[in-house]
């Protein structure tokens, strides 16, 4: 049980880093370019930035390198083995399940930064496992194993909620979720 927690959190770690990095390093020129879908609505919004993605990617694959280094260093063969593929694409792929979360928000009519439950906590896995499905499947299938899976469900939430609110209590963010 506890081994299966600490598994499915080092898996995580390059897919929970962009989120918050994105939301305190971003601003700047939309990835939508202020331009509207045909509804009249916008894209994906002012929240989606450039600069949050290239930010947040970036710090997503350099903590998955540092756990790549460490686990190799230190002989943790306990623990799932990250690559560089997956850091990669765990990253990447949470935020890309951030924007698609965000333009199907923007078609539904809600603004920026309106809650919409469930989207807003597992836009990150969702995006993340269907980049990971595409790309390297073989890592997936490997990694994510039932039990892992449902940890991961239940964790993902929580630490969603917990970063949330240091977020909005430092200011970083607008709201608690
Ligand atoms: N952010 C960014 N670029 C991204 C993702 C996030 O600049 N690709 C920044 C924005 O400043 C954003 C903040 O991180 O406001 C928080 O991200 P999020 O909660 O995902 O965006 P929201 O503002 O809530 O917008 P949306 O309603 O589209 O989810
Ligand atoms: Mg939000």
């Amino acid at each position: 049980m506890l081994s299966t927690l600490l598994s499915a959190f080092w898996i995580m770690v390059p897919a929970y880093v962009p989120n918050p990095v994105a939301a305190l390093c971003g601003g700047g020129t939309p990835i939508d370019f202020d331009r509207n879908h045909s509804d009249g609505r916008r894209l994906l919004g002012d929240g989606k930035t450039y600069r949050g993605l290239a930010c947040g990617v970036l710090a997503g694959i350099t903590v998955g390198a540092l756990q790549i280094w460490l686990a190799g260093t230190r002989g943790w063969t306990f623990l799932p083995q990250h690559t560089a593929a997956s850091i990669v694409i765990l990253s990447l792929g949470a935020l890309l399940g951030d924007m698609g979360k965000s333009f199907v928000k923007r078609r539904l009519g809600k603004k920026r930064g309106e809650a919409w439950p469930i989207a807003d906590q597992y836009d990150l896995v969702i995006g993340a496992f269907i980049l990971m499905l595409i790309f390297d499947p073989s890592w997936l299938l490997a990694n994510i194993t039932f039990p892992v899976l449902v940890i991961i469900l239940i964790l993902t939430p929580i630490l969603h909620r917990v970063v949330n609110i240091i977020g909005y209590l430092y200011g970083v963010k607008k709201e608690p979720w």
